[in-house]
């Protein structure tokens, strides 16, 4: 089955490098690479919400080299990809703290957010300087600000992902069974499911494998 809204937390770009003997930059640039093809066969399959986590707000105190080789990939990304997602109608949203990352990152982004906007066959959510306490906690004192109780739903507008539903399936690969801070309010009845292999190596047809896998779960939502 397809979730109409897919997430992907996209780990093991370094352990993939590393047993190839390679620099963990060329690790990130095939998990750049596979995280375009996987997109695109996730959009092409029918889904309509795919959020990608690409730089955590804990992966900023990472060595500056590997971060300047991320933000340089991050560049190259939009310079390449923003006419692409135009092409093919797919709309651009980045979650996370803007004052976190170095200026020209955050002009390429809010213009390929502008870019894209008008795009009407799915949404592709970059979730960059993105932390899961952090995005409860702006929401938390926006709605202090604002002096009055809110209900689930208006407290889910105040969120980075607003206006979208949540997560169907979160995919983890590398691995590891953690959500490490990512989408926690979102992901309360969201399905699970990790792999693990590598992310550079988890190919579209694994995709699909999580996709028949995840059509074999009964979601109950609480519910008998
Ligand atoms: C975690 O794996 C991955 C990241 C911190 C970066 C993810 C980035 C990409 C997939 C590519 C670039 C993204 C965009 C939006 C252009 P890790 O490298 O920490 O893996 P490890 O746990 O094996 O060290």
């Amino acid at each position: 089955m397809i979730p109409r809204h897919l997430a992907v937390i996209m780990d093991g770009n370094g352990r993939w490098a590393k047993k190839r003997l390679l620099p963990r930059s060329a690790g990130h640039y095939a998990g750049m690479k596979r995280m375009i093809s996987l997109s695109e066969h996730a959009f092409e399959r029918g889904v309509e919400y795919v959020t990608l986590y690409a730089l955590s707000t804990e992966n900023l105190s990472r060595p500056k080299e590997e971060l300047d080789c991320l933000f340089d990939l991050f560049r190259k990304y939009f310079r390449e990809n923003t006419e692409r997602l135009v092409g093919q109608g797919i709309r651009l949203r980045i979650a996370g703290d803007r004052d976190l990352l170095p200026n020209d990152i955050v002009e390429i982004m809010r213009e390929g957010e502008a870019r894209t906007a008008g795009g009407k066959r799915g949404t592709l959510v970059l979730a960059i300087g993105y932390g899961g306490r952090q995005e409860l906690l702006r929401a938390v004192n926006l709605a202090v600000t604002a002096g009055k109780q809110l209900t689930e739903e208006e407290f889910s507008s105040l969120l980075y992902t607003a206006g979208m539903p949540a997560p169907d399936l979160l995919i983890r690969t590398g691995k590891e069974k953690r959500l490490s801070n990512f989408l926690l309010w979102q992901c309360a009845y969201t399905e699970f499911y990790f792999s693990d292999k590598m992310f550079p190596a988890f190919t579209n047809a694994d995709l699909d494998r999580a996709f028949e896998n995840f059509g074999e779960r009964e979601r109950r939502y609480g519910k008998v």
